[in-house]
């Protein structure tokens, strides 16, 4: 059967992918199956508008997405695909040390896959790295409400 979630992974120091492991990890132990998919090398033709996707992204610069997601958020920008029909969650990553831009570079890819016609399931994530607590530990607890809200089982279906 194929995967239920893409995770699309956007890191620079590896938190970010820390937190889909765990995720996948966790939604494993609920029958769900994920995929982990790096950003590297991405463009907008990856996008399947019948899948669901998890973006977990962090935060660099002055809020911009990390490096390995430049290419993939400039390409979505720039191509401007149809997006209708996809279904994403966010999970963002960042420190309120930054205040001004705490937490932009998953605001970012919200803002581009919904402009694109993409729809958001529940709330936008966030993760503060100053708060001591661990981003895998939180956004995996989050993660496992979002996909029983919003990923239906085989057994459930
Ligand atoms: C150089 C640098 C710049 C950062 N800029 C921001 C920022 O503008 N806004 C924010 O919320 N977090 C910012 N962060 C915090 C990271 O997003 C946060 O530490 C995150 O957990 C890193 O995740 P990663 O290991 O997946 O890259 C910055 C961190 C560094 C080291």
């Amino acid at each position: 059967m194929a995967d239920e979630l893409t995770i699309l992974v956007g890191t620079m120091t590896g938190n970010a992918e820390l937190c889909a492991e765990e995720i996948e990890e966790v939604l494993g132990e609920d029958g769900i199956t994920c995929e982990i998919v790096l950003m590297d090398d991405l463009d907008h033709t990856v996008l399947d508008s019948s899948r669901l996707y998890l973006v977990c992204t962090s935060t660099y610069g002055q809020g911009d997405v990390p490096d390995n997601a430049m290419d993939f958020y400039e390409d979505l920008k720039a191509k401007k695909p149809d997006l209708a029909g996809l279904r994403y969650g966010v999970i963002s990553l960042g420190d309120r040390t930054y205040a001004q831009t705490f937490t932009f570079g998953g605001k970012k890819f919200d803002e581009v896959f919904a402009e694109l016609g993409a729809e958001r399931m529940g709330e936008v994530f966030t993760h503060d790295a100053s708060s001591g607590s661990l981003a895998e530990e939180d956004a995996a607890e989050w993660a496992r409400g979002w996909a029983a809200e919003h990923i239906k089982t085989a057994e459930a279906a």
